[in-house]
């Protein structure tokens, strides 16, 4: 059955009392839709799972709603006002550098201010056979083109230089290669003279990389044929510059003598951490980015000496803009809900139903601000949410068709994003040019961020938990990644124990440092998941609901961050994992990521260190030879899908104990690269000792604790027999004792 109902919200986490507000769109056969708010309770609805429960949110309406659809219009472009300095144009001369990334494609906008209907204006186009291309309108509905005759070379960089002379009725426009290979055939040049009118002025704003024909329901141009690639410094000017004068306009200050010439002239290397573009000529005609193309990238003067883009803003004077990438859907919003006042904190879904059609589209309701509402929070896992929004390349081949290698079922949701690639895309994936997609946003439909979806991971996989929780009355809040991004510490301070869900991958510094001071000032941690704390990631305070991250240098990496190209454009820091960053996970928790595999999950037995009196509490109960969860609703056992082993080297405390190691994974399971050397080639499965999951507990100053299972599949395990087995029993002894307000002996005396 094929999904016609999705949606998305404003706001991730709400409070009592606040706003938040929902988009849907409908296929034309939905006319009307049910929306109603749900607690959710449970959400795997695989044949041996606890099912999906929810339950409505007591004093929030139901509402009936007309279906319709909303557009999606995706492309990372620029924009620049109309302004007067363009009015009046008669000659005109356009600079620009560029580094197509799919120039064999079709043809692209690399810049244009046209009118189309009217026949006015200018473009540079990049086109597949015949290069460059110069557009200039005839006064008459159409356009004159003259081109270079020569296509370019993908991922190579390109000067590209057009003049129009009103006097002599001489047009030109030129390529030249800047890297210097022998037997180049991509530089080229082309000119002519006029024939009849040409139309330069129209009122229509400069896009960069995007042409438009069409206004949004904001005014906003949408765009099309927009250019993948990196532009840098396009500049415009009112009349024909000779080559020495362009020349001058390539770099650093304009010359006081060209001032005057001059309409625009776009400097992407300032203000890299905005979407500003800023416009260096007297003008002063600044304009903005769309859709988060992709900045702090290397520009053609880029040489290596510096890796840092605040080092030297002028090597980074590109932006790297993309067909597929997208911020905010920025669709009209159908309904919202006031949160009502004694709202429990959990996580909350808008149910939307039409027929046999449904989606959810989740939130989180934290409790009401500056209050805690149960000694427990459980953290949303929101910053993990967003990087695995949408992700594509779980099912799709490079060609962005369907493909598993591996028996699967392809859902509803699955089906629905592969046929609408205007969704943009997960931080696994890559752009249609290839390139990592290192941006992320929830302003759009997540389709993978639902209950009930069939593949058990993250969201869905979190709902096991969730469902342990509801399951035996255990009292707990939410919070989310953003909250404790925003908040800091201050709003973990309220509660004597914090869990983490299935998978807390990203972290902010913020989170980072928010965590990591809650577990010295006396906190309690249950880290119930593998691979967390592995990528930094970065938020920007005006561009809500967006995120950033490289994949630099090192890592378990679905690709590649370019050389020089390792700091994030939203803060200045250094990306990539958090061990490479100062913090690595064993550090804050004790294990950290050492391996992953997909298909089986094992079980954990005891080490020598389980006996420590410090640890007995956690494991009352258990026999001393007791398998510890070899059973569990994903692969079959607690300790699987991506593991997490304790290693002094990599920070784990020197007092922490072992408790229990996992053991006979299956071939399937790499050991991570970051680890491999010449004194350390890992085999993986079955005869790789390090390839498991460690249980690791210590004790933090100020009688604190941290407890860390280190395995994604733990909490799958917890609902066996009906909750009586020996997860549950270890999660629920390490939580009464993490919840009992005896401080922990942290050895202080
Ligand atoms: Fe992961």
């Amino acid at each position: 059955m094929d999904k016609k109902i999705v949606g998305y919200a404003d706001e991730i986490s709400v409070a009592p009392g606040e706003r938040i507000r929902f988009m849907v769109s409908c296929e034309p056969e939905i006319s009307r839709y049910r929306a109603e708010f749900v607690r959710l309770l449970s959400g795997d609805t695989q044949p041996d799972g606890p099912g999906y429960r929810d339950e409505p949110l007591p004093g929030a309406a139901i509402g009936e709603h007309a279906g319709r659809r909303q557009a999606v219009h995706a492309g990372a472009f620029g924009i620049v006002p109309h302004h007067r300095v363009f009015e009046g144009l008669e000659s005109l001369s356009l600079q620009v550098t560029v580094y197509p990334t799919l120039p064999e494609a079709r043809r692209a906008c690399v810049l244009s201010k046209t009118d189309p209907a009217a026949g006015a204006g200018f473009a540079l186009w990049c086109d597949p056979r015949e290069g460059m291309v110069l557009a200039l309108g005839d006064g008459d509905g159409g356009m004159r083109e003259l081109a270079t005759g020569r296509p370019l070379i993908a991922k190579e960089w390109y000067l590209v230089q057009a003049t129009c002379d009103a006097e002599s009725g001489e047009v030109r426009i030129s390529q030249r290669l800047l890297e210097s290979y022998a037997r180049d055939t991509s530089t080229g040049s082309a000119r002519t003279r006029l024939e009849g009118e040409v139309a330069l002025s129209c009122d229509a704003p400069l896009l960069v990389a995007a042409h438009s024909r069409e206004r949004s329901r904001r005014g906003r141009p949408i765009p099309e044929l927009v250019f993948n690639g990196r532009v840098e410094r396009p500049v415009v000017a009112s009349r024909r510059l000779d080559e020495a004068e362009l020349e001058t306009l390539r770099y650093g200050p304009l010359p006081a003598a060209l001032r005057p010439a001059l309409c625009v002239a776009l400097d992407f290397s300032r203000e890299i951490d905005s979407d500003d573009i800023v416009d260096i000529s007297p003008n002063r005609v600044h304009g903005e980015l769309v859709n988060l193309p992709i900045r702090a990238v290397r520009g053609s003067s880029w040489t290596g000496e510096e890796m840092n883009f605040r080092h030297a803003p002028e090597h980074y004077a590109a932006v790297h803009f993309l067909e597929d990438a997208l911020y905010d859907c920025e669709w009209e919003s159908d309904f919202e809900l006031v949160v009502p006042e004694g709202t429990r904190s959990g996580f909350y879904a808008a149910k939307l139903t039409s027929g046999d059609q449904e989606d959810h589209i989740p939130f989180f309701v934290r409790p009401p601000r500056g209050r805690a509402s149960a000694p427990l929070v459980l953290i949303a896992p929101t910053a993990s949410y967003m990087a695995y929004a949408n992700w594509r390349s779980s099912m799709e081949n490079e060609h962005g068709e369907l493909d598993y290698n591996h028996l699967a079922e392809i859902f509803p949701e699955d089906r629905y994003l592969n046929l609408r690639p205007e969704l943009g895309n997960s931080m696994y994936d890559h752009h249609a040019d290839g390139t990592g997609v290192c941006y992320s946003s929830r302003l759009r439909p997540i389709l993978n961020f639902r209950p009930k979806h069939g593949s058990l991971w993250q969201l869905s996989a979190d709902m096991h938990l969730v469902d342990w929780l509801e399951s035996n009355d255990i009292a707990y809040d939410v919070l989310t990644d953003e909250d404790m991004h925003a908040d800091g510490v201050e709003c973990l301070r309220r509660y004597r124990c914090v869990m983490t869900c299935t998978h807390p991958e990203y972290y902010s510094t913020p989170m980072w440092n928010a965590l990591y001071a809650y577990t010295q000032g006396g906190g309690r941690l249950m880290y119930l998941g593998g691979n967390g704390f592995y990528w930094r990631v970065a938020f920007r305070d005006d561009k809500p609901g967006a995120m950033e991250m490289r994949r630099a240098e090192d890592g378990s990496r679905s690709w590649i961050a370019e050389p020089g190209e390792y700091y994030m454009a939203f803060t200045g820091e250094l990306g990539g994992m958090w061990w490479r960053c100062g913090g690595a996970p064993q550090y804050l928790v004790g294990n950290g990521f050492v391996a992953q595999g997909f298909d089986f999950s094992s079980y954990y037995r005891r080490n020598s260190d389980s006996f420590d009196p410090r640890a007995a509490f956690v494991f009352e109960g258990v026999g001393p030879e007791e398998l510890i969860g070899n059973f569990g609703l994903i692969g079959g056992g607690a300790a699987g899908i991506e593991l997490d082993a304790f290693n002094r080297h990599y920070g784990t405390p020197p007092h922490a104990l072992n408790l229990a190691s996992s053991e006979k994974h299956t071939d399937s399971y790499l050991h991570v690269n970051e680890d491999v050397g010449h004194m350390y080639l890992p085999i993986g499965g079955l005869d790789d000792p390090a390839v498991r999951a460690d249980m690791v507990f210590f004790e933090t100053p100020n009688g604190g604790a941290v407890f860390s299972t280190g395995s994604i599949g733990w909490c799958s395990a917890l609902f066996h027999r009906r909750y009586d087995n020996n997860v549950s029993r270890i999660t629920r002894n390490v939580l009464d004792r993490f919840l009992d307000a005896a401080p922990f002996d942290d050895g202080g005396g």
